[in-house]
């Protein structure tokens, strides 16, 4: 299961003009390879990601989603594909308020059809995986930052994705919550066999990267592999 973007175009407008934000993106992902994009602010990371995601309408080129490319697909299927087959974790974890860490991820469970008992199941064990065990009946206002943010991650595996997208994933996150939650995304990518992109602007994800690529001027280019 893997990512590929092939020849991505992107171009939005600016004033009387457009400007060329994605100019022809390549990038390919393997199943557990976890791949972080740097580059300044408005050089379009985000858009990268909104476009990998199948969020976001490209002008060129394609997305490949574990071995599907959706423009393949009925517009029912891309919508199954995207929300079966992608998760995405941001900045802060946009929990639901009123629903507790086990509920949280129950919900998805429930979105995917799968039964009660077996989602309860998987969600208690996913969360004693990221060392919430204790935390799980708070509700989002009574957790961490920190916690939030791992319930945020713990929510996107529980939809066993094949690809999973994070935007600035640390950067409401100071020092050591930072580091472990950037190693965490990691780990948890590479042990389940997911494609993971992470964009950022600051440098902890890369610490666990395997491959480290910059953004600037519409091109992506590698910049050397992490140490990992
Ligand atoms: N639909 C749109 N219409 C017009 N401009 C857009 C659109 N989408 C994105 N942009 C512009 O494209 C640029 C890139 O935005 P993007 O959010 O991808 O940047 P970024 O690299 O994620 O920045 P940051 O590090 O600040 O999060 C910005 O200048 C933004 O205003
Ligand atoms: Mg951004």
């Amino acid at each position: 299961m893997s990512l590929a973007l092939r020849d991505v175009r992107i171009t939005v407008p600016d004033g009387e003009r457009t400007r060329t934000l994605l100019d022809g993106v390549d990038l390919d992902i393997a199943a557990g390879e976890v791949v972080v994009v740097t580059g300044p602010s408005g050089s379009g990371k985000s858009t990268l990601l909104a476009a990998a995601g199948l969020l976001r309408h490209v002008d060129g080129g394609e997305v490949i989603v574990a071995g599907t490319p959706p423009a393949a697909l009925k517009e029912r299927a891309r919508t199954k594909l995207r929300r079966e087959r992608i998760a995405i974790v941001y900045q802060s974890a946009n929990l639901i308020a009123s629903l507790t860490a086990v509920e949280q991820l129950e919900l998805v469970g429930h979105i995917q059809g799968e039964r009660r008992s077996s989602a309860r199941a998987r969600a208690e064990a996913l969360l004693a995986e990221l060392g919430l065990a204790d935390r799980r009946n708070q509700l989002p206002g009574q957790l961490s930052g920190g916690e939030r943010q791992r319930v945020g991650i713990a929510r996107a595996l529980m939809a066993r994705p094949a690809v999973l997208l994070a935007d600035e994933p640390t950067a409401s996150l100071d020092g050591d919550l930072s580091a472990q939650v950037s190693a965490l995304l990691a780990e948890q990518a590479r042990e389940r066999g997911i494609a993971t992109l992470v964009v950022s602007h600051d440098d902890e994800p890369l610490a666990h990267a395997d491959r480290h690529l910059h953004l600037a001027d519409g091109t992506l280019e590698q910049v050397g592999a992490a140490t990992g």
